[in-house]
């Protein structure tokens, strides 16, 4: 027996990949800091239960402020992984009503905040993976760049564990000044430490996943709004041909090739004025020292209050100063994305504005004639104000640039795959007449809506949101599951049909199958149908509008 122990133990050894070696079991994994114990948890009707691995150190928690992430080092004693660990130092900005407001629908969890906050969450199938490991989904969570969490419930990995046999990798990273400070005494490499965290956490997966029966090369990095902004960053700073820790990218509402409304500002007036209002002075050396001996709580009232905002600084690493160009030249991960944007992504960030002309000037549209265009072009109808400026800020920050990001992609020989989630639910509304909001998608890819009252169309369109990213995830090259963006010829397969489409297929009124490309997968609603699945359509019965946009794209990602 004892030979035949060796034997296995030498197999193993050689093998070099533990991941076939995971034999499935308890909540119990040793990685390279030492040994982790997790929580098992159960979900209806799955063939596996899911070990759960909450608040896991990828790096030296808490970091030294306002410096790159570290090493976790290693633990002599086992590390409890079982609930989440606090949140990074979130920032929710004033006035009152906006910071109340963002609070409710984007903060509902009040998770607890630390500058102690880096720690990952993994939540792995029980049943013992493949010999060549399970596919990874990385998660980076939005809020701007300014708050967020991994360890809330909205982002349980639960379901896609249980469900599609693939493990959920969630990441904490320091956002705001803490993630993105502008001190002009930090080196140009060390400004953007949010960016280098998520990088820090994909080396964790990379050295670590085996022991959770996963495998490094099968990782998608998958991630909304300001977690989108990260994955295109992380696609377009790994240059072609370079080995990036991961084969598949997601892009939920948020590019930082075409940012639209939200071209970054430069931080160093924001880190003077925190600087001021700290009461800290002399050379920038002694700001710097001064504002990491102050207390966080402290801080985090002043960037409130003020409203001060910590954008990246594009360095060339962690952020190229050109997205956009690069993804043109074909100069990036050359790995298959899947992007996507809601219908209605503005109803939750313009609530409360009615005027379209001011919200047209805040975004930089100044020239009157354009103005009268932008109107023209989005007629207010039977709709208010609010309904008007929220499809403009749904087109001009989020859907045409998706659009141009995903034909871009394409064009680089690059596949890409597009969806268009469409479909809102009364339980998932954190204020009234929100609609399709931005990150209301969410819940549905994670199956983490409330179960007590979901409708059969929430279950149903969630179960199938979930299948396509897992597979996804399993075979980026294959895509989720439609055609491919620049594929998709129509062709008529009914006759006689009195619906405008079926099966994927367009038919004019008089039956006849209309021109176009078939590529862009409406999850949902199509029309006055509740859908629980993908219907594609041509780009460009949703997409009329965005040419209007391309001056204000061409000044860049940086104002
Ligand atoms: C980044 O690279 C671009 C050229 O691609 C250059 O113009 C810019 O100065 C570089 N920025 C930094 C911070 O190195
Ligand atoms: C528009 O908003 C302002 C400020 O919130 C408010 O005072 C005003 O009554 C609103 N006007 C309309 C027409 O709703
Ligand atoms: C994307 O490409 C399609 C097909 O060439 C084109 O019809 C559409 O206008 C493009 N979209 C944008 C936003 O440029
Ligand atoms: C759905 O149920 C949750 C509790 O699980 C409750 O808080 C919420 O108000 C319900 N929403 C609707 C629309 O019934
Ligand atoms: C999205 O859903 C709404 C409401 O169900 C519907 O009116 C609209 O036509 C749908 N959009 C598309 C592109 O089908």
């Amino acid at each position: 027996m004892a030979f035949r122990n060796t034997l296995l133990t030498a197999a193993l050894a050689t093998s070099g990949v533990l991941a076939g070696g995971y034999s499935g079991g308890g909540p119990t994994a040793i990685i390279d800091a030492g040994v982790v114990i997790g929580t098992t948890t159960s979900l209806p009707a799955a063939t596996a239960s899911v070990n759960k691995f909450l608040g896991v150190p990828f790096a030296k928690s808490p970091p030294t402020r306002f410096a790159p992430p570290e090493d976790p080092g290693t633990f002599s004693k086992p590390i409890q992984a079982k609930a989440w660990k606090p949140a990074c130092i979130q920032q929710f900005n004033y006035p009152l009503a906006a910071y109340e407001f963002t609070n409710l629908v984007y903060n509902s969890a009040h998770p607890k905040e630390s500058e102690d906050c880096l720690y990952l969450n993994v939540y792995a199938p029980s049943t013992p993976a493949p010999a060549d490991g399970r596919a990874v989904l990385y998660w980076i969570y939005g809020g701007a760049l300014q708050f967020g969490t991994a360890g809330q419930l909205q982002y349980d990995g639960s379901a896609f564990a249980a469900y599609e046999d693939v493990i959920v990798v969630t990441v904490n990273y320091r956002t705001n000044v803490f993630g993105f400070p502008s001190s002009p005494a930090l080196p140009s490499d060390g400004h953007n430490l949010g960016f280098l965290d998520q990088r820090a956490g994909l080396d964790w997966v990379q050295n670590n996943i085996h022991a959770f029966g996963g495998s490094s090369s099968k990782v998608t990095i998958f991630g909304e709004s300001a977690g989108s902004w990260s994955v295109d960053a992380l696609l377009t700073s790994f240059p072609a041909g370079s080995s990036p820790p991961f084969r598949g990218a997601i892009t939920q509402s948020g590019t930082i090739s075409y940012p639209g409304s939200f071209s970054f500002q430069n931080p160093v007036p924001s880190w003077n004025k925190l600087a001021t209002a700290l009461k800290c002075s002399g050379s920038d050396a002694a700001i710097l020292e001064c504002v990491r001996a102050a207390p966080a709580k402290k801080i985090q009232k002043i960037i409130d209050t003020q409203a001060l905002s910590f954008d990246p600084t594009p360095d060339n690493i962690t952020l190229v100063s050109n997205p956009a160009e690069r993804r043109k030249s074909g100069n990036i991960a050359h790995v298959p994305v899947l992007g996507g944007s809601n219908s209605q992504e503005g109803r939750s960030l313009a609530v409360g504005q009615n005027d379209t002309t001011a919200f047209l000037q805040a975004v930089g549209i100044t020239d009157e004639t354009f103005t009268e265009t932008v109107l023209a072009a989005y007629p207010l109808g039977d709709g208010t104000a609010y309904d008007q400026i929220a499809q403009i800020f749904t087109e001009i920050a989020f859907q045409c640039p998706q659009a141009l990001v995903s034909n871009d992609t394409a064009n680089a020989g690059i596949p890409a795959w597009r969806y268009y989630f469409n479909a809102s639910f009364a339980n998932l509304q954190a204020y009234p007449g929100l609609g399709v909001y931005h990150a209301s998608e969410i819940p549905l890819v994670f199956s983490t809506y409330p179960v007590a009252n979901a409708t059969t169309q929430e279950y149903a369109l969630s179960t199938f949101m979930r299948g396509a990213w897992a597979r996804f995830a399993k075979n980026p090259a294959g895509g989720p599951g439609w055609n491919a963006v620049g594929t998709g010829a129509a062709g008529q397969v009914l006759v006689g049909a009195t619906q405008l489409e079926l099966g994927g297929l367009y038919l004019d009124g008089a039956g006849e199958v209309e021109e176009g490309t078939w590529d862009l997968g409406v999850l949902g609603n199509r029309g006055e149908v509740m859908g629980a699945g993908v219907t594609v359509v041509d780009q460009a019965e949703l997409d009329y509008r965005c040419g209007l946009w391309a001056p204000l794209y061409a000044l860049g990602v940086f104002g």
